[in-house]
């Protein structure tokens, strides 16, 4: 009876899920010695964020009929190594800002953010010894594979800055590993520990991969329309770095030669004060049509979502509460 009532029990609501997050995780993140190493730890994981990939892992749980405290560990793993993907990301971005704070390798320096990052990896792991039998052997399998693809991915976007033949294709691969591929794996890490079978694990892991793509585009197109008072990042870093995006694809793809060259020359110079390269790239990205372009393709991603989502066995108030995370991902601004 205790089973069934389980599997019948309420869903929570988003903000339900977060906010259980977070208080799991600032009961767990304390600052050792040597402070050098936690202190940029703690810094980071209290800078706040959406905190989407956790309350992914917790919701997707208790869709597939588990007690969200039960995935509070492997949502912690999964944010933990979040934040150490943008610790590391900032340093090899050159990132300034984050949400609306210093990066760590700008509040303290370039060796700090490597090993705090390193000390976050290990964390992650630690966190996931938590699980016993199949369940951990599946979410160690799962993790792994996913961290190394996410390593790809960085390591792509990073050689594609001085590349000038990337592909659409190329960059759809790109950010399909260095971002879609985590919020895939929260989603399924629920599901692992829930038992869910494996059709319906690969089902919320597809889901997760073409929300996450979407997700990636919504990102490049933030970074350089987003807001500067709301975005917490760094307008037009991508532009800065040269970062082969689909916005910067797109507009090469849709310009005419005069356009294109303007473009190419932009990506291929580093101004002292870049002001002008990033107004010049986005007037280019606007008035070739790139800027439609990637409403479009962040909505396709999205729909295609969607109807993955459909063929999954579960009740329809747990599927309209992922369409809804779904739309509000769409929608957002930060
Ligand atoms: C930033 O992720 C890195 C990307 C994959 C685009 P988020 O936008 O989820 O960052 P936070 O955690 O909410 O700050
Ligand atoms: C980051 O992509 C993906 C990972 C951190 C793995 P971005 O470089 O676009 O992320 P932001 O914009 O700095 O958050
Ligand atoms: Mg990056
Ligand atoms: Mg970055
Ligand atoms: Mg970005």
């Amino acid at each position: 009876l205790d089973v069934f009532l389980g599997k019948i029990a309420r869903m929570h609501s988003v903000e339900e899920y977060r906010v259980k997050f977070i208080a799991y995780l600032e009961s767990t993140i304390t600052t050792k010695e040597p402070k050098t190493l936690y202190e940029p730890i703690a810094y980071i994981l209290g800078l706040g964020g959406k905190r989407l990939r956790p309350v992914l892992t917790l919701m997707s749980a208790e869709i597939f009929g588990q007690d969200h405290s039960e995935a509070l560990d492997a949502a912690l793993a999964i944010e933990v190594f979040h934040n150490f993907s943008l610790v590391h990301d900032d340093i090899m971005d050159d990132a300034p800002l984050r949400r609306g704070k210093s990066t760590v390798h700008e509040k303290w320096d370039i060796n700090t953010g490597i090993l705090s990052g390193d000390a976050m990896l290990i964390s992650a792991y630690q966190l996931l010894e938590n699980y016993k039998g199949e369940t951990f052997r599946k979410l160690i399998h799962l993790f792994s594979k996913t961290a190394m693809e996410v390593c790809v991915g960085q390591q792509h976007d990073i050689d594609f800055e001085t590349r000038d033949d990337v592909t659409i294709a190329e960059y759809l691969s790109m950010i399909e590993c260095k971002t879609a591929v985590l919020v895939a794996t929260a989603l399924q890490m629920g599901a692992i520990i829930a038992e869910a079978n494996e059709e319906e694990q690969n089902k919320i892991y597809e889901f997760g991969k073409n929300l996450g793509i979407a997700f990636q585009l919504q990102d490049d197109y933030l970074d350089a329309f987003g807001d500067p008072k709301t975005f917490g990042k760094r307008v037009g870093g991508d532009i800065i770095e040269n970062k082969k995006t689909f916005l910067y694809l797109k507009a090469l793809e849709l310009s005419d030669k005069a356009q294109k060259n303007e473009l190419q020359h932009l990506y291929a110079i580093s101004p002292k004060d870049p002001s002008d390269k990033i107004k010049l790239a986005k007037n280019l990205f606007g008035s070739c049509g790139a800027t439609e372009k990637i409403q479009g393709e962040i909505e396709a991603y999205t729909q295609r979502a969607f109807e993955g989502l459909q063929t999954l066995k579960i009740a329809s108030d747990k599927k309209e509460l992922l369409l809804q995370f779904g739309k509000n991902l769409m929608r957002r601004k930060v």
